[in-house]
């Protein structure tokens, strides 16, 4: 969307998760997000400054930054020369000296002296995140305008478990893309989206639901493709193991009817897309208590039929967005299913997929086939990952809806 490649400062603090920092800076020139590295005395001790450099393509900095280096760039204008500051990890150490302003070194000076938004991913030993000096910390950053990503719960290097692993450089990446995303001006600022995505579970009792195979992918990569053009997006998820897009407002749901709550207090909004695998039917009773197989079990389960979101966004009579999106889910005649299913439910443009059982089942896969249905005809997209998809799409709705009119008047 920018043509000039954002830039980042990355400040390693001295942690076992370091490592982790070498392979966010080649997940973030994936992205083509550049980083210029700070290397503490401590990093130093778990990777070299000749790894961060060769990654980065730049000079590494440490605290060995001399004379020379400082007639260079002088330690200001470092800390001043990305767009955004990364400290990965953030150590106990950096944050109390940031959160206190302390600057004794290269990485305290330039967070003392930055001008730009600070990104923490901390790590630390499970004691040492919980004890209340380090949470004073994080709070006091926090309400200094830092950004956190991060920490994640886990199996750490000193052998305990609990929050204070490092997240994840795909997390970490992810955060600062959406930070860029959120304050760039793109085709969809200003414009308001709701997505939908995920299954639903419909409960039984209360240990066993109906649900369905949706891994809810596809839906959360529209959500942050949409976000990365400037799109105000809510995405309203059914239950799903995928790490929610950051910079979305996310509404987690279990039933059908409580996405369409969650989806009908979203409104108004510029475009939907429902992208949801929404179970048409759910038990009609729920019930209370386990069913036991004892007192007669289950022969059978009498459904009632849930509401249809997608149907009723596209026939709002007021505000009905001025675009709407549905996903059709086939597993045979994909395009005339889908084109009979577009007129059925009054949606403007469908979005067809084949989910027939196989090698390269859309469905819970990270590759899908689709056919754009709309009403200049049917596309047929070849196959891509659900990301390109979802990028395609999304630009395709930013052509659609740029314009001025936030919310379409009523009719
Ligand atoms: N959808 C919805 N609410 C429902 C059912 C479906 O919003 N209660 C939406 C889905 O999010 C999707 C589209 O409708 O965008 C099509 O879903 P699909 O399950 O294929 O349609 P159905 O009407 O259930 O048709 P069928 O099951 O007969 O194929």
């Amino acid at each position: 969307m920018t043509t000039e490649p954002k830039r980042i400062l990355l400040i390693v603090g001295g942690g076992v998760a370091a490592y982790k920092s070498l392979e966010l800076i080649r997940e973030l020139a994936r992205r083509d997000i550049r980083s210029r590295v700070v290397l503490t005395k401590a990093g130093a001790e778990f990777i070299t400054p000749l790894a961060a450099a060769s990654l980065s393509g730049d000079k590494c900095y440490t605290d060995l930054f001399d004379l020379t280096d400082e007639a260079e760039m002088g330690h200001i204008e470092l800390s001043r020369s990305a767009d955004l500051v990364v400290v990965a990890p953030a150590t106990a150490d950096l944050m109390a000296k940031a959160a206190n302003g302390i600057a004794n070194d290269l990485a305290s000076t330039a967070l003392m002296a930055t001008d730009k938004p600070v990104l923490y991913a901390p790590a630390m030993n499970v004691r040492m995140w919980e004890n209340p000096a380090a949470q004073r910390n994080v709070e006091r950053l926090k309400s200094d305008g830092a950004l956190f990503v991060g920490p994640d719960e886990g199996e750490m290097a000193c052998g305990e478990y609990g929050p204070g692993r490092m997240a994840e450089p795909v997390e970490i990446a992810d955060a600062v893309e959406a930070h860029f995303a959120k304050n760039a001006a793109g085709p969809l600022t200003g414009k308001r989206i709701l997505v939908t995505a995920g299954p639903t579970h419909e409960s039984l009792d209360p240990v066993r639901y109906i649900a369905n195979r949706s891994s809810g992918k596809q839906g959360y990569a529209i959500a942050a493709a949409l976000r990365n053009l400037g799109g105000d997006v809510v995405l309203v998820t059914g239950p799903t193991n995928v790490p929610p897009p950051k910079g979305v407002e996310l509404v987690r749901i279990e039933t059908a009817r409580e996405m369409m709550e969650a989806s009908q207090n979203a409104l108004p909004v510029d475009c939907a897309v429902c992208c949801a695998a929404v179970a048409d039917y759910r038990p009609s009773i729920e019930s209370e208590h386990k069913i036991k197989k004892e007192r007669g079990g289950l022969t059978s389960i009498p459904v009632a039929e849930n509401p249809d979101i997608l149907k009723t966004i596209s026939q709002l009579k007021n505000g009905r967005p001025r675009l709407v999106v549905g996903f059709a889910a086939e597993t045979d005649d994909v395009v005339t299913h889908a084109e009979v299913k577009r007129k059925r439910k009054g949606c403007d443009w469908m979005v067809a997929n084949d989910v027939s059982p196989g090698e390269h089942c859309a469905m819970g896969g990270e590759r899908n086939t689709v056919y754009l249905i709309t009403d200049e005809g049917d596309e047929a997209w070849p196959e891509m990952p659900k990301a390109e998809v979802a990028q395609k799409l999304a630009s395709r709705i930013a052509k659609a809806i740029s314009g001025p009119t936030l919310v379409k008047a009523a009719e």
